[in-house]
C-alpha cells in the first residue's frame, strides 16, 4: 500500500521539484507523486515522506536525488511526434542547406530517444554523412541511457515511415527478437548529454537548429524564459527555434521572430 502524504510535504516536494528541475507540480499531480515516489519509500523502509524528504536534502545522496528527478519526469515521446516539424526541416531548411556545410541541431529536452532519432533519419536522407551532427541532452539519466542504447521494441516504432524503417533500422534477431535497433551510421551521429536546462549551459557549441518540444509544459514563465534564454545564446544568427504543439514563445522572449505557429527564427 502506498503511503499517503501530508498537504505540507506535498509542498515541500513540489518545493524540490522545482528546484531541481524547474517542474511546476499542480495540487493535481498528488496521487502522481505518490505513486511515483512510493517504490522509494519501500526501498528505504520509510513509512513518510518526511523521511524520503529529509534523505533528499540531506546533501549526501546526490544519486538519490537524480533517481528522484528521473521518477518525476514525464518522458512520453515517440517517433515522428508533429510530423510537421519534420516536413519543415526537410522542405524549408534542409532544401537549400548548402552543398558541405556543416549541419548541427539540438534536440534540448530528448528523451529515450525517437525526436533525436527522427532528426537523424531526416538528416541522412539529406544531407552528406560527415556534414551533420544531432546533439541530444535530457536531465533524466534513465531515458538518456535508453536513448543511447537505441533500441525500442517494434511496437514503439509505428512512427518510422516504412522507407526509413528498411534502411535505417535493424530488426532484432534472438535475444532482441521484437525490438528494433536505429542502425549504427545514425547512432554515430548522435550524442547524447546529460543538461539541466535551468542552469548555465556551456561548452554545446552552436547550433543550426534547436528543438524544445513538450518540455515547457511543465514549467512555470519564469522557468520557461529562464530555460529559453540559456539556450538562445546557443542558436546561430538565421537559426530555428521549434517548440511543441501546445507550446509558445509568446511573452518570454523578443529575441527571435515568430514564422508560424511554434516555428521561431533569430534574425541574422
Ligand atoms: C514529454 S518529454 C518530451 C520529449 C520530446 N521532446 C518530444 O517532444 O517527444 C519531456 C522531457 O523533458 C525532460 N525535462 C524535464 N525537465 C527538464 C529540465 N529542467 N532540463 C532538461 N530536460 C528536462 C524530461 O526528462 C523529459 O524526458
Amino acid at each position: 500500500m502506498n503511503a499517503t502524504i501530508t498537504d505540507r510535504e506535498f509542498s515541500l516536494f513540489q518545493q524540490l521539484v522545482y528546484q531541481r528541475a524547474g517542474i511546476s507540480l499542480s495540487p493535481a499531480k498528488k496521487i502522481l507523486l505518490v505513486g511515483r515516489l512510493s517504490k522509494r519509500l519501500a526501498h528505504y523502509g520509510f513509512d513518510s515522506f518526511t523521511d524520503y524528504y529529509r534523505l533528499l536534502t540531506s546533501g549526501t545522496q546526490p544519486e538519490e536525488v537524480q533517481q528522484f528527478v528521473d521518477l518525476i519526469t514525464t518522458n512520453e515521446t515517440y517517433f515522428y511526434r508533429e510530423p510537421l516539424h519534420f516536413d519543415f526541416l526537410r522542405d524549408k531548411i534542409l532544401r537549400d542547406w548548402p552543398r558541405g556545410a556543416p549541419f548541427r541541431i539540438w534536440s534540448g529536452a530528448c528523451s529515450s530517444g525517437e525526436e533525436p532519432y527522427t532528426m537523424a533519419m531526416v538528416l541522412a536522407e539529406h544531407l552528406s554523412r560527415s556534414q551533420w551532427e544531432v546533439f541530444a541532452s535530457d536531465i533524466s539519466r534513465t531515458v538518456l541511457a535508453r536513448a543511447a542504447a537505441g533500441l525500442y521494441p517494434l511496437e514503439r516504432t509505428e512512427g518510422i515511415p516504412p522507407g526509413f524503417l528498411r534502411k535505417y533500422c535493424l530488426k532484432g534477431v534472438r535475444s532482441q527478437q521484437g525490438k528494433l535497433l536505429v542502425a549504427p551510421e545514425l547512432r554515430e551521429r548522435v550524442r547524447f548529454a546529460h543538461l539541466n536546462l535551468t542552469e548555465r549551459i556551456a561548452g554545446v557549441g552552436l547550433f543550426d537548429v534547436i528543438f524544445l518540444r513538450n518540455v515547457m509544459i511543465y514549467f512555470d514563465a519564469d522557468t520557461k524564459r529562464k530555460v529559453v534564454e540559456n539556450m538562445l545564446p546557443s542558436l546561430k544568427p538565421d537559426g530555428y527555434f521549434i517548440v511543441g504543439h501546445s507550446e509558445s514563445l509568446t511573452g518570454l522572449t523578443d529575441r527571435l521572430v515568430p514564422l508560424r505557429p511554434t516555428i521561431y527564427r533569430k534574425p541574422a
